[in-house]
């Protein structure tokens, strides 16, 4: 007999869904500590304007590391909470030692675009079970990361 969850959501369901969340945290998680390398690490003329950017940045993907996990035990699952799970599930690049500010910034598109194509993903599995929970979650922060991949390909126009 088929299990479901408080909302109505089957079981069979939400597990997929809470292992699919899990990737995007983990992902999250390099991409908050890629932002804070970066955040520290930048050198050059536009140092001051990046260094605050990339803290705008990992502020955010904060906000969403705790969205994404709360999510997961809404949807009566576990977060993973360990920086190895989270090195392990991953499969963003790592930023180490970038100090060119071009780099830093084409690096942070790479990954938003990363996020944004998972995100993508996890929304048509979402909607076959009608999970808009989860879809707005994901939706926001579809719109959002457009925009800063707008904002941040604008700076590198001449
Ligand atoms: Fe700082």
């Amino acid at each position: 007999m088929e299990q479901f969850n408080v909302f109505g959501l089957p079981k069979k369901y939400t597990d997929e869904m809470a292992d699919k969340l899990n990737q995007l945290l983990s992902d999250f998680q390099i991409y908050y500590q890629n932002l804070r390398g970066m955040h520290w690490n930048i050198k050059g003329a536009h140092f001051l304007v990046l260094h605050v950017k990339l803290e705008e940045l990992y502020n955010v993907a904060a906000e969403n590391v705790d969205e994404i996990a709360e999510r997961i035990l809404i949807l009566e699952n576990q977060p993973l909470h360990t920086l190895q799970d989270y090195v392990q599930q991953s499969s963003l690049p790592v930023a180490r030692d970038v100090r060119d500010p071009q780099q830093a910034i084409n690096f942070v598109i790479g990954n938003l675009k990363a996020l944004i194509d998972l995100e993508r993903k996890l929304i048509s599995v979402a909607e076959a079970y009608n999970d808009h929970g989860t879809i707005t979650i994901l939706s926001d922060y579809i719109s959002r990361q457009e925009k800063e991949v707008w904002m941040l390909r604008s700076s590198l126009q001449e």
